[in-house]
C-alpha cells in the first residue's frame, strides 16, 4: 500500500486541468505516511485544528513552534509548489532558501521517495486550510539566528532520498526506509549530542530528553530472557502491547493508531525485522534477570 502507486488517467490530461505539483499521489496512502511520521502530532496544538501549528515542542535549543502546514494561501502551505515541499523535506529549506530547523525531523525526512512526498503532498491539500498565524520560536540566544545550521548540517544532515545498502535484503531495506526516514524511531528514541546529533553507536538507545522520555528498545543480547520476538515486535506495531501485557502511552501510542497500525501487514514484518536488526543493548545493562 506506501509502495508506487499507479497514477489514474495520462499525465498529461491531468496536467491540463491541474497544476503540475497536484498531479502525481494517493492521499490515503499519503495519510498513512503522515500518521507514521507524526506530522500533526508537531502540526497541531491541543484542541486545535489539525495542522494549523501552534504546538510547542521543547528542545534543548529553546521552544519551537510547529507552523501552520494547512493549505491556507497566507498562513499555511497554499502558496508553495509541491517543488517548494520536496525543498523542505529533503533540503531542509524553505521556499527562500533558508535553513529550516532541525527540530522539523528533515534529516530523516530526507530519506523519503519521490513518490511517497508525492503522497504526502497530495494528503497535505486535504486539511482545512486555516487562516491561523505562527507562534514565534522561543529559542536560546545561541540558536535564534538560522545561519548557525549551515555549520550544523555539516555534522548532522545526509541528503537522501534513502537507498538500500548493497545486497541488503530488500525486506530489511524496506523495513530500514520505514523506520529511519518515515516513522524516524530514532527521533524520540535515539540520544543525541548537544547540538542534536543523533551519538554514533547508541541507535534507539532510549533519552529522558524532552518532550517525553523514551525508553531503550534497541534488542536484548541473544539468550537474554527479556528478548522479545519477531511477534513480540509485530504485536507492538500493531495494538501497542508489549509482551508484559501493558499498553503504550503519550506519543507512543499515537504513533502506534495513526501510523504502524494501518500499515500493511507486509510492511509491519518489515519494520519489525529493521528494528531487530539494530545493534543490541550491551549484556551489562540487562543483569536485572
Ligand atoms: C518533531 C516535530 C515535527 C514533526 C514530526 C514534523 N514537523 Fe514539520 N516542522 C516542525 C517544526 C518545529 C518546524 C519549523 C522549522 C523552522 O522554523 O525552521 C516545521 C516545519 C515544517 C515545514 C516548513 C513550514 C514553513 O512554513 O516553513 C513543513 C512544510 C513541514 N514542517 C511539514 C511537515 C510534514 C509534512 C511532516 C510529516 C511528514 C512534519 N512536518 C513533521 C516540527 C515537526
Ligand atoms: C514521537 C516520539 C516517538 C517516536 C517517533 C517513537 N517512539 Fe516509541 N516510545 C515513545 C515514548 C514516549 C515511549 C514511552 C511510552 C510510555 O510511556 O508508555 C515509547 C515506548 C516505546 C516502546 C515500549 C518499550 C517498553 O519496553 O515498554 C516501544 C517498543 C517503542 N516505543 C518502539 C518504537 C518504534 C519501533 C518506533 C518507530 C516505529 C518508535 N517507538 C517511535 C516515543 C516515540
Amino acid at each position: 500500500m506506501l509502495g508506487v502507486v499507479a497514477l489514474g488517467g495520462s499525465p498529461s490530461d491531468a496536467a491540463a486541468a491541474q497544476p503540475a505539483s497536484a498531479v502525481a499521489g494517493d492521499p490515503e496512502a499519503g495519510a498513512v505516511l503522515a500518521g507514521l511520521a507524526g506530522c500533526l502530532a508537531c502540526h497541531t496544538e491541543e484542541g486545535g485544528a489539525p495542522g494549523a501549528g501552534g504546538y510547542a515542542l521543547p528542545t534543548q535549543w529553546g521552544t519551537f513552534h510547529g507552523p501552520n502546514i494547512t493549505p491556507d494561501p497566507e498562513h499555511g502551505l497554499g502558496a508553495w509548489t509541491f517543488e517548494d515541499f520536496e525543498r523542505a523535506m529533503r533540503h531542509g529549506r524553505d521556499p527562500d532558501g533558508r535553513f529550516l530547523y532541525p527540530a522539523f525531523p528533515y534529516p530523516s525526512y530526507t530519506g523519503i521517495s519521490d513518490d511517497d512526498l508525492r503522497h504526502l503532498w497530495a494528503w497535505l491539500q486535504f486539511l482545512d486550510p486555516v487562516a491561523q498565524p505562527d507562534t514565534p520560536h522561543d529559542l536560546n540566544p545561541g540558536a535564534r539566528a538560522r545561519s548557525v545550521l549551515g555549520l550544523w548540517r555539516m555534522v548532522g544532515f545526509r541528503r537522501g532520498p534513502f537507498e538500500p545498502a548493497r545486497g541488503e535484503d530488500p525486506v530489511l531495506a524496506r523495513g530500514r526506509y520505514l523506520g529511519e526516514a518515515v516513522a524516524h524511531c530514532g527521533g524520540c528514541h535515539t540520544p543525541r549530542s548537544g547540538i542534536g546529533v543523533p551519538r554514533r553507536g547508541a541507535e534507539l538507545a532510549g533519552t529522558d530528553a524532552p518532550p517525553e522520555p523514551s525508553p531503550d528498545i534497541r534488542p536484548h543480547p541473544a539468550g537474554d530472557p527479556h528478548a522479545w520476538s519477531h511477534d513480540d515486535r509485530v504485536t507492538l506495531l500493531a495494538y501497542g502491547m508489549t509482551p508484559e501485557g501493558d499498553f503504550v502511552g503519550g506519543e507512543m501510542m499515537r504513533l502506534v493508531e495513526e501510523g504502524t497500525r494501518r500499515l500493511s501487514d507486509a510492511d509491519r514484518e518489515a519494520l519489525a525485522r529493521w528494528w531487530h536488526s539494530v545493534p543490541p543493548r550491551p549484556a551489562s545493562s540487562a543483569d536485572d534477570r
